[in-house]
């Protein structure tokens, strides 16, 4: 298939000032050299402006982490598409684990904001993935389908394509423990037959999946060497441009 290959950073609450965050942001871009990849980073809001310019020297994409569903109003806290936007970002991650679980937000939620995310025309990506719990049941592949109908729901074929998919199995995440090449690969395929299914065949193979779980320089050419797996979505190993260089050039 022709995708792009698509590795995102995703600083989740760090660094702890604009100064840390700008000079991550001019290593990481000094990192990418003849990446084959597109590459986005993630920062958290009050960074997003400050970091631009750093990133865009590298050819790097900037994206949020979370926004609103709502345009603006009496919502203490929340960011809305179009001020993320207007700072430059993107992409925004939508439904990450540690939003569901920290935050409470529900599939109805995660619906909502993908449906604002593309009206607004930014780039969400869409993160599944089963508990250990539910791995340990077999379940993997059911809550997955079970998140992206939810998730998805009303989003027409065409809206679908800008749609990023990251399967982040939770038990991965930050924990050092990558899912197997082969199992998530098994997931990945599972999912674009669920695409394929939702939509058609061209839609599926138009959509990208991204792996996300503990990718390090260690795992990430074993990972990106699968059929289905187009990408990364990278937590930690984010933070550190050294290790975010070797992963952004994976072989
Ligand atoms: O969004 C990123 C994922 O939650 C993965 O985080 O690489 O620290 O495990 P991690």
């Amino acid at each position: 298939a022709a995708r792009v290959p698509f590795i995102a950073g995703n600083w989740k609450m760090n660094p702890t000032s604009v100064e840390e965050a700008i000079s991550l942001a001019k290593a990481i871009a000094d990192g990418k050299g003849s990446s084959k990849a597109q590459v986005a980073i993630c920062t958290p809001h009050p960074f997003l402006a400050a970091c631009k310019p750093h990133l865009d020297k590298g050819g790097i994409d900037l994206g949020a982490q979370a926004c609103y569903f709502e345009q603006k109003g009496a919502y203490t806290g929340a960011t809305s598409t179009s001020m993320i936007r207007s700072v430059g970002a993107k992409h925004v991650i939508v439904g990450h684990s540690e939003r569901r679980t920290v935050f409470h937000q529900t599939d109805e939620m995660v619906n909502q904001i993908i449906h604002k995310v593309l009206a607004d025309n930014m780039l969400p990506i869409l993160c599944v993935g089963e508990t250990k719990e539910e791995y340990e049941s077999g379940l993997n592949t059911q809550i997955c389908a079970i998140q992206l109908a939810k998730g998805l729901k009303g989003v027409s074929k065409e809206d679908a394509k800008k749609v990023t998919i990251a399967y982040e199995p939770v038990w991965a995440i930050g924990t050092g423990l990558v899912c197997d090449a082969s199992v998530a690969q098994d997931v990945h395929k599972f999912i674009r037959g669920w695409l394929a299914n939702m939509y058609d065949q061209e839609t599926a193979d138009t959509i990208r999946i991204q792996y996300g779980g503990s990718v390090t320089p260690d795992s990430v050419d074993e990972l990106m060497s699968k059929p289905d797996i187009d990408g990364c979505l990278v937590g930690g190993a984010s933070l550190d441009p050294a290790k975010f260089t070797r992963i952004m050039n994976f072989k």
